[in-house]
């Protein structure tokens, strides 16, 4: 366990913005700033930060919370994971009460296979650095594809003996558990249960997170055999999700918001190779085609992409249609070519980071044009294939979200394809409306959940009309907990009380139904007992999601249950402050009067049920006790609000 004190420093040094700045791209709003949602896929920003707060919330996905939610929801953190990270950037020492040895891989599971992941890449590079084996076969290797000794250990490349059980054996004497080898693919179960290694004889790739951690391997054969796989990598664990990884990202994040543009290449060696060439904003879709996952990683960070290829004609064709999803993202795609027989890795060895430089440049071509081109070439003159190629080229410009770059598109292929531009405009302008329709449609049906903020200057009070379900009234009171508990109320003149206590006292003989507003009440209540009054940041640190999520949602958005309530008896109350006993007091009568609304409901239900008349009797009594009770809390309502 990470002590008390040392996350009290985390917290501390922790900037919001900075944290959340190395994901997403931050625009200062006023006191906040905003930026595209990183879990959602939107045009309009409405994920916003308040550094005063120290909070986030993302009006897309309804997530929200501190820089330690974020990082969890984000990189799947564990909350000590997190904190941990949090540590490392600020140079925060960590401190950890002492757990015993069998503890070591226990904190859960996740975390399991990435420490099992971590220790395995530290096995492999060491081997590769220090046994002969490793020297003399996989070193030599690498030197003799130009792989500098700062370029291996930036990579954590490696090599696994060439032996049944080198590494599953010492993992095992190091006390690693089988579960966790066999999860991440590391070792390979046998018919009588044993282990053995997956890799032998190969050098190895260990992929990073976007974090930096190691979550999975590339291990590539280094014999030429055809009917030996090539590579073998790591199959899908709960750390590894193939398509929403890009290899060397973690290496190449800081250089690609610097140059603000991504090299997309296809292998382990065309990343290593062009970035030890200096170029670092490169990562790898690792031989599969890429995914939107794959895409929104980037953007995030970049919105342009240049696809560096092979010189290999059939691939590219294929993947040509694929590269719509990158139009798609509102992202701008540039393609460059290599000479036959190249790729980007080869041809950087072959003519030096300078030359290569240039010939990106020179070759570069923009996604479309270039497509419309090969595909003109191959329909030579048939009017019939050409009016196909003229539809599919037309048909990725209507994929770009932004018109005005659309519209520059359509001049640029009017010209190469040598037709009208106005037939190409109505072209596009008819795909436009059946994409706009489909759109509406899909939109009616999701936008039951939260929407934007209809207005940056509404950023912490979006139009968010809240399901009045039964929670609503309980989660008014927890608002109001957060927002005023450890203020004074002055009782007119007869006694000062803090809100919180009172409030807790107040609703000790209510049963909270909604499991967040139950907990958080619970924790409060024991926090008052402790004599401590918690305040807005005790509860969004709080180690536990749905406190955090709860928290924020109240906080980051104007709950209006309160208002509808005084709107349904006519009452105007601008500023709850201004009437802060009416608040409070018509808060906690108004979820008593829902409660006792439920009895009286399910009371209702027996009588009809009921066939005795003794019963009867004694459910009419309590009915008509409860009524009362009813009548007290409305008449008390009315009093209060009214007064
Ligand atoms: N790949 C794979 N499995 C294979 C072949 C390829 O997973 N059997 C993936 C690897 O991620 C590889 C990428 O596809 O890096 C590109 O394949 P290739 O061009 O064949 O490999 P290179 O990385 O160029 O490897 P090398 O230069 O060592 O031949
Ligand atoms: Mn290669």
């Amino acid at each position: 366990m990470i002590t008390k004190p040392t996350i009290d420093r985390i917290m501390e040094a922790t900037d919001i913005v900075e944290v959340i700045g190395e994901f997403v791209q931050l625009k200062k709003r006023g006191a906040n700033y905003v930026g595209l949602s990183p879990f959602a896929n939107e045009r309009t920003p409405s994920f916003t930060v308040s550094p005063v707060k120290g909070i986030f919330k993302d009006f897309s996905s309804g997530k929200g919370g501190s820089a330690v939610t974020f990082l969890m929801e984000l990189e799947k953190f564990t909350y000590p994971e997190a904190l941990k990270w949090l540590a490392k950037k600020y140079g925060i020492e960590v401190e950890e009460t002492v757990e015993a040895p069998e503890n070591r891989e226990a904190e859960n599971h996740r975390e399991s296979l990435m420490i099992v992941s971590g220790y395995a890449a530290k096995f492999f590079h060491e081997s590769l650095l220090e046994t002969d084996e490793g020297k003399n076969i996989g070193l030599s290797y690498f030197k003799e594809r130009g792989f500098s000794k700062e370029t291996i250990t930036k990579f954590e490349l490696g090599y696994s003996p060439d032996q049944w059980e080198a590494f599953t054996g010492q993992a095992l004497k190091e006390g690693y558990q089988q579960e966790f080898l066999e999860e991440t693919g590391l070792s390979v179960k046998r018919d009588n249960g044993s282990l053995y290694d997956r890799y032998r004889g190969r050098v190895m790739f260990p992929i990073h997170s976007f974090t930096g951690r190691v979550i999975a391997f590339g291990g590539r054969t280094l014999k030429s055999d055809k009917n030996v796989p090539k590579y073998v990598n790591s199959p899908e664990s709960e750390i590894y999700h193939k398509s929403s990884v890009l290899y060397g990202l973690y290496f190449a994040k800081k250089a690609i918001r610097e140059e603000d543009n991504c090299y997309l290449v296809e292998g382990y060696a065309d990343v290593i190779s062009v970035h030890q060439a200096g170029i670092e904003n490169v990562v790898a879709s690792s031989g599969t085609s890429l995914t939107v996952e794959q895409i929104r990683l980037i953007g995030r960070l970049t919105k342009n992409i240049t696809i560096l290829y092979d010189g290999d004609a059939a691939g590219i064709k294929a993947s040509l249609r694929g590269l719509d999803m990158i139009l798609e993202e509102g992202l701008n795609v540039k393609v460059v070519l290599f000479p036959d027989g190249h790729d980007p890795d080869s041809y950087v060895r072959l003519v030096g980071t300078s030359a290569f430089k240039k010939y990106i440049a020179d070759t570069r071509k923009d996604f479309i044009l270039y497509k419309a081109d090969i595909l003109l070439k191959d329909a030579g003159t048939d009017p019939i294939k050409r009016a196909e190629v003229i539809r599919e080229i037309v048909e990725s410009i209507a994929k770009i979200p932004d018109s005005i770059k659309a519209s520059v598109f359509i001049k640029e292929c009017s010209y190469i394809l040598k037709i009208d531009e106005r037939a190409l405009l109505s072209e596009l302008n008819k795909m436009r409306m059946a994409k706009a329709k489909k759109d509406s449609q899909q939109q009616q049906h999701q936008q039951t959940q939260w929407p934007a903020p209809v207005d940056e200057a509404l950023l912490y009070e979006p139009e968010i009309k809240e399901e009045r379900d039964d929670s609503s009234q309980e989660k008014e009171i927890i608002r109001l907990l957060l927002l005023y508990g450890n203020k004074m109320i002055d009782w007119d003149g007869i006694a000062n009380t803090y809100i919180g206590p009172f409030m807790i006292a107040e609703l000790s003989d209510v049963d909270f139904e909604h499991k967040a507003s139950k907990d958080f009440v619970e924790l409060y209540r024991k926090e008052v007992e402790n004599g401590v009054l918690p305040d807005e940041q005790f509860f969004i640190h709080y180690p536990d999601k749905e406190i955090v999520d709860l928290t924020v949602t109240l906080i980051a958005t104007k709950y209006t249950l309160s208002e509808n309530w005084y709107e349904m008896h006519r009452i105007l109350v601008p500023d709850e402050q201004a009437n802060m006993k009416a608040t409070i007091l018509g808060a906690i009568f108004h979820l008593k009067k829902q409660k006792v609304g439920k009895i009286l409901e399910s009371l209702r239900n027996e009588l009809q049920k009921t066939e005795s008349e003794t019963d009867q009797e004694i459910l009419l009594n309590q009915y008509m006790q409860m009524k009362k009770v009813e009548k007290t809390i409305s008449d008390y309502l009315g009093s209060v609000i009214l007064k």
